[in-house]
């Protein structure tokens, strides 16, 4: 038996099934590369052109990611509990501030955790500062738009299988279509904390809203008193060719959530606001055991200087518009659109294509190129920031053979 035929049966086995994973384990990687046998020779090498949706921007096994880790465990303190006090979490906050241009910063350890965080500091800004009566606060969603997985957050989801089985929701959520400002306009009343949205949807598939719409939607915003929320969560730390998606308009929103490439590979989320916003929050109104933790504060401080020092938002510009213009060289009869902003690309297929799923395995099997589909008929790609252009080279003939054949 092989080492993925045993993992396959553990899996079946054991495993909830709420993913359908490629056959493919991982066991070591090196920056843009996994392999998926010890020794790395070639005939087990993939490029991974998923990144984990976005989580390691800085690339696998990064040795500044890899020493600020190993330097903590030396310490002995991974966790301390917000008990306590630690150094790398007050070094991170300060880092994340000056980051994003904002005076505090709340460290949880998902992605989910920290909308959730938001959620809840919008909702006591809205009834402490703005003066929303008891439980009437309301914030506005987009449509299509991917936010996790807690109840709170699949309540106010759109697609019909993120919410199936898991009610009753929660209330106080209203959804506009995606990039729609008249809606936006329309929607906003008395009791609106928040507008919360993504500045690019990954999960939909890759997915802008119309050029303006960033900058439109703060100002109405800022002109009703209502918290413009962006979840940057995918898009953030490079991804789009900027630090953050909303930077394409020169938008600084009043309350960033941040995850993922964060942490270089690691577990750690934030919500970053003025002090005016996050101040609603005292001692006791909420928390995490892990959140803030030194081990992975310690490690997020050296991801995020490294996207700083190696300017990995300008790589992402450069390689991304690259790679979709080899891309749009390729003429294929399954592709509807390709499209993207930075290293962040999706290629949505025509109907008759039968899905991406396949095309997915094809890459994968054939053509060693790990990609994964988005809503069945869009394939996205977001490798590390780090790509080379010969990486890309490579992953274009991949493309090329796929797409046309
Ligand atoms: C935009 C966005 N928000 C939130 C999340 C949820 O993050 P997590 O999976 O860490 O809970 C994701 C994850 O894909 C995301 O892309």
């Amino acid at each position: 038996m092989t080492e993925l035929e045993r993992v396959q049966q553990l899996m079946d086995k054991y495993a909830a099934r709420n993913y359908a994973p490629l056959p493919v384990n991982i066991v070591e990687a090196q920056g843009c590369w996994v392999w998926t046998e010890p020794g790395r020779q070639d005939a087990h090498k993939y490029l991974d052109c998923l990144s984990s949706y976005g989580a390691l921007n800085q690339g696998y096994n990064h040795p500044r990611i890899v020493g600020a880790a190993l330097r903590q465990i030396a310490t002995g303190v991974t966790v301390t509990s917000r008990a306590f006090l630690n150094s790398p979490m007050a070094d991170l906050c300060q880092l994340l501030s000056q980051v994003c241009g904002k005076e505090k910063v709340l460290l949880m350890n998902t992605g989910a955790e920290a909308v959730e965080s938001a959620i809840k500091v919008a909702r006591k800004w809205g009834y402490k500062v703005k003066g929303v009566a008891d439980n009437q606060a309301k914030i506005i969603i987009s449509a299509d738009n991917f936010h996790g997985r807690t109840i709170a957050i699949v309540g106010f989801s759109t697609e019909a299988q993120y919410r199936d089985g898991f009610g009753p929701f929660a209330p106080g959520f209203e959804i506009i279509p995606y990039g729609d400002i008249k809606a936006l306009k329309n929607a906003i009343d008395e009791n609106t904390v928040a507008f919360m949205t993504e500045p690019g949807q990954g999960e939909a598939g890759v997915i802008f809203p119309p050029e303006g719409f960033l900058k439109q939607a703060y100002n109405v915003c800022k002109d009703n008193n209502v918290l413009f929320i962006a979840d940057c969560i995918q898009s953030g730390f490079g991804r789009t060719g900027k630090m953050f998606a909303c930077d394409w308009e020169n938008v600084t929103p009043d309350m960033y959530i941040l995850a993922k490439a964060m942490g270089g590979g690691y577990p750690i989320s934030a919500v970053v606001a003025d002090d005016n916003v996050m101040s609603v929050l005292k001692p006791g109104d909420h928390g995490s055991t892990f959140g803030g933790n030194p081990f992975c504060s310690a490690v997020a401080l050296e991801a995020i200087k490294v996207v700083i020092d190696e300017k990995l938002p300008e790589n992402s510009q450069k390689m991304g518009q690259y790679f979709l213009e080899e891309l749009r060289k390729i003429k294929s009869p399954y592709v509807k659109e390709y499209r993207g902003k930075g290293l962040w690309i999706g290629i949505e297929l025509t109907e008759k294509a039968g899905g991406a799923r396949r095309f997915c395995e094809k890459l994968q099997k054939e053509h060693h190129i790990l990609c994964k589909e988005t809503h069945h008929h869009i394939i996205r790609i977001a490798p590390p920031l780090i790509i080379t252009k010969q990486e890309v080279d490579w992953a274009i003939t991949g493309f090329k053979a796929v797409l046309s054949a």
